[in-house]
This record gives structure tokens, sequence and C-alpha cells, in this order.
């Protein structure tokens, strides 16, 4: 990676406007069920901190579309940070981010101090990526340093317009993203298989194209195989269909023949007449799924052969559930993926978004190399797209 890092800076005395991603998850009472996108910040925080910044953390939640929204406030994550850290994390609670007011505050912070915007989307400039409004922001700060990999795939106020103002590093979450993403899909250590999943087609048609250059085999599961197989012919009952990407399904296999990729897809299904986690299911071949019936999740057979492939396998990267594992009659195929992957030998990374989900749910995420925190940003480094939040970064 080209990019400058933190050890470009220097940080002493010096206030360091430090974008996050702290995007997570709420409950209905507005607690956090998932904070590893905070714990992922943590490093950075604590070396810009030790190293003498002034440290002030910008970040939005959720899509308030401009406005203040109080269920969408950062507060719940201060407080989170602040546990984390082990320290005081001062929250400037101004619903309009940064009024006169909270700037003369962010002002007055001392070396070592840490301190938290509110949303910075309540402002509708930040997703307008609006010059003003990136220059009034740069105007707290000495220095920008991008840690929000999960939000580089947007070109927005608070990371593509600060870059523009400031001299600009990369925190050590997204070297650490950015390290697992290029260097595998650049120099992968053979055999390198991808599993693709999720529940449509048109969802994953960059990635697949993208991967079928760089994989020994693609293995497809999820609610999208079902369009494969019925471009291979076969009925798939009342299962998920994209009627309109059987054509594109048929290239894309042949596409595998022609690369030598071995494209491997389920033989076995679980069916149910309803989708309902208390509907009767069964498993079937997928050449006899009956007509009244739906693909919830992949059968015993294909979990051995996805199994078999992976074990073999010396670099593996997941994206994308096999079944509907919200649902637990309909876990077993993403929960034994996990657990393959958690077994293999090989370096293991998961896209963000819900493989990263599922890894968690299954408690399995301390056996994997890497999960990306980022779902959109490393859906899109997969599909060998460039992010703008990372590519405005200065070049070392
Ligand atoms: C994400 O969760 O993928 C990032 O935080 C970006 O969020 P967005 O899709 O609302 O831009």
């Amino acid at each position: 990676m080209n990019k400058k890092t933190l050890k470009d800076l220097q940080i002493k005395g010096k206030s360091i406007l430090l974008r996050c991603d702290f995007n997570v998850p709420l409950d209905d009472q507005g607690d956090i069920t998932d904070d590893r996108r905070i714990q992922g910040a943590i490093e950075t925080i604590e070396y810009l901190k030790d190293q003498g910044g002034k440290v002030l953390l910008i970040s939005h939640l959720g899509r308030p579309k401009g406005k203040f929204d109080s269920k969408l406030s950062l507060k719940p994550v201060a407080k989170r940070l602040e546990k984390l850290l082990n320290t005081e994390v001062v929250f400037y609670s101004d619903e309009k981010v940064i009024s006169d007011q909270t700037k003369r505050e962010v002002l007055k912070m001392n070396e070592g101090d840490i301190g938290l915007l509110e949303n910075i989307r309540f402002r509708k400039e930040e997703t307008e990526n609006d010059e003003t409004f990136a220059k009034d922001l740069a105007s707290m700060g000495d220095l920008y340093v991008n840690d929000a990999f999960g939000t580089s795939h947007r070109a927005h106020a608070s990371n593509f317009g600060l870059a523009k103002n400031l001299p600009s590093a990369v925190g050590f979450l997204v070297e650490k993203e950015l390290e697992f993403f290029t260097k595998t899909l650049e120099n992968p250590k053979r055999p390198f298989v991808a599993i693709i999943g999720g529940a449509k087609v048109s969802d994953k048609i960059g990635v697949i194209k993208n991967l079928l250059g760089k994989v020994d085999q693609l293995i497809i599961g999820g609610g999208m195989a079902y369009t494969f197989l019925k471009a291979k012919g076969y009925d798939v009952g009342k299962s998920i269909l994209e009627e309109d990407k059987i054509i594109l399904a048929k290239e894309l296999m042949q596409n595998a023949r022609s690369q030598g990729v071995e494209l491997i897809l389920p033989v076995d299904t679980v069916v149910a007449k309803e989708f309902d986690n208390s509907a009767e299911h069964w498993t079937v071949d997928v050449k006899n799924i009956p007509n009244d019936t739906m693909g919830l999740d992949i059968g015993e057979i294909s979990i051995a052969l996805f199994d078999e492939t992976i074990q073999k396998a010396n670099t593996i990267i997941w994206n994308g559930p096999m079944g509907v594992f919200e649902m637990s009659s309909y876990e077993k195929g993403t929960k034994t993926m996990a657990e393959s992957l958690a077994k293999s030998k090989g370096v293991t990374i998961i896209g963000g978004g819900d493989s990263a989900a599922a890894v968690e749910k299954f408690q399995l995420a301390n056996e994997m190399s890497h999960i990306s925190t980022g779902g959109g940003a490393s859906l899109e480094l997969l599909e060998g797209k460039i992010l703008p939040g990372i590519d405005s970064i200065e070049d070392k």
C-alpha cells in the first residue's frame, strides 16, 4: 500500500480529525448489539492519544437524511468508547454537529484528550460532500486520519472532503483491512477458494466476475444459487429466482469453464412450503425440487462437498450466507461453513455484513484470520473497485 499511515505523521500537540465507522447495530432500547466496529478503532485512538494528539472522532450512524434524530445519536457509542478505552470521551451533543459553540469547546482540547462529535449525517452537507462543510470541519483540525474502512466506498465530506483539506493518512484498521484484501487478492496462497452466497445474483455480479480471474474454485450458495440451478435447466419451485439473470448466470458458468475455475453449486437443498421457521422442511436433490416448495438452505451432501474443497484450500474468502441463517431451521449450511473455515489451516477472510454477523452468531470470530468491518466497502474491494475514501488519502 502506498498511502501514508499513522507512522508518517507528527502527532504531538496536533488536533487530529479521526473518521471512524461507528455505524453499529442498536436494539429497540438503543443499546449497541455488536461493537466490533468500535473495538476495531481502539488501536488507532490509543496510539494517537499516547503520541500526545488531541483526538476528535467523527462518525455517522444510520441514515438520518440530514436531520437530527435522537434515536441515531452517537451518545451510546461515546459511552462504549469510554468503557473500552478506560478513559473519558467528551461527547459534543450538538444537534447541528458543529455550531460555533462546539467549535470553541473543541479548541479547548488538550494533548491526550478524546472527543466525539454528534452523528455527522445530522447534516445533509455530509452525504452531499459539500465543500464548505468539509472546510468548516477541517478548520477544527491539523491532520485527518481515515480509519472508517466501512465508509470508504462513500465520497462524503467527512472522508473524501477532509482528505482534500488536511494532511492525511490511514489508520491501523484501514491498513489491516487493505493488507488482507489486496495482498490476498493479488498474491494468494493457492488453492484459493471463494464462497459467495446471499439472496441475489444481482448484488454479487461484479464480485463473481472479478473473482473468476483470481480464484481456483468458486462455491456458490444461498438464495442466488437457485438462479444458477435454473440456468442449468433445473426447476427450482418457489425458490428465490431472478428470471432476468438466468442468461447472465449461464455466461458466468461459461466464463468459469473458460478460465479454468471450478464453479461449485449445491447438489441438495433444504426445502419448505412456507418461508417460516416452524414449517415442515426436508432435504431434496436440486434436480427434484417440488413445485410447491422453496429452497432455504444447502443440504448435507452440499455441506460435505463444500467442506472438502475448503479443507484443501490455502486461502478462503467468504461473502454471503448459505441459507436463511436468521431462522434456526435453515441455519445449518451457514453454521457449518463457518465451522469449516474455523477448522481450515489456510488464511480465512470474512467479508463484512451478513457473513461477519453469521460468524459472530456462531461464536467463531476468533478462529478467522480476518473479519472485515466493512460490508459494502469489502464488497467493492472484491469487485476490484477503487474506494474513494482511501484513494483520496495522500500517497507516501
Ligand atoms: C456500512 O454500514 O456499510 C457503512 O457504515 C456505510 O453506511 P451507508 O451504507 O449508510 O453509507
